[in-house]
């Protein structure tokens, strides 16, 4: 039983290694991007909602993403332990995650990492990524490459850049993220559950180096 908050900035690495400790560790991986990217796909209302504020990088009202998150917490899969990837991401969300947490009974969470990475390592992450629209696989054009160009090695489908991966956009939502997520580095450090982790180096010597903050054995 592991509950997980992975903390830090768009593109520093948070869905590239909670993929890897969801399937090592069997717990699920909760991904408030992926989940609403796929509402946005196939045209639901809480996509329709989320649209503009994901295409615009602005982050989708805390009560929309508080209910989303509520209602994938309390699910059966998530019974025994998660990895939140993406949420919370302002101080609203992770007060609403501890209430969530009390009205259940559940025990709080056991850690949050926060990813720390230079803004220009970010940014060469962002810019080179690639995802498969049709099964989410992510790579990277440099660093994660798949075997046939363009094309995805899981389902082989054509690759695509995300909308809110062009620059002007990415700008945009580094500049959310130190105004509204920042500040949640100093609320969990205030109760004990923040975790530094450093972002920089190769996807492995990133996923050693968060076990090791974790406490868990071996890679
Ligand atoms: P979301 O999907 O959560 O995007 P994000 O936080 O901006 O994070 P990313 O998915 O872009 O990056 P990541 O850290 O997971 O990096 P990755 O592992 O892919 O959110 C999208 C939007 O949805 C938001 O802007 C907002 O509108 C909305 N939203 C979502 N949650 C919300 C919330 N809670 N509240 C309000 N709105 C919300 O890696 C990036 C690239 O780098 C990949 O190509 C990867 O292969 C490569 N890479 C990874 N690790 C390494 C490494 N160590 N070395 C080299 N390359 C690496």
């Amino acid at each position: 039983m592991m509950r997980l908050v992975l903390l830090g900035a768009p593109g520093v690495g948070k869905g590239t290694q909670a993929r890897r400790l969801a399937a090592q560790e069997r717990i699920p991986q909760v991904s408030t991007g992926d989940i609403l990217r796929e509402s946005v796909k196939q045209g639901t209302a809480l996509g329709l909602q989320a649209k503009g504020f994901m295409e615009s990088g602005r982050l989708v009202p805390d009560d929309v993403v508080i209910g989303l998150a509520r209602e994938t917490l309390t699910s059966p899969d998530c019974s025994n332990g998660y990895i939140l990837d993406g949420f919370p991401r302002t101080v609203t969300q992770a007060e609403a995650l501890d209430r969530m947490l009390q009205e259940t009974g559940s025990a709080g969470l056991d850690h949050v990492v926060s990813f720390d990475a230079p803004h220009d390592h970010i940014i060469r992450r962002l810019l080179g990524r690639r995802t498969c629209p049709t099964c989410q696989t992510v790579y990277h054009i440099d660093h994660a490459p798949p075997t046939l160009k363009d094309h995805c090695d899981t389902c082989g489908g054509a690759l695509a850049q995300r909308a809110d991966d062009q620059s002007e956009t990415v700008e945009a939502r580094l500049a959310v993220f130190e105004r509204q997520t920042s500040p949640l580095v100093a609320y969990y450090q205030q109760r004990g559950l923040l975790r530094r982790l450093d972002a920089t180096g190769d996807i492995h010597d990133v996923y050693r180096r968060l076990r090791a903050v974790l406490g868990l054995a071996g890679a």
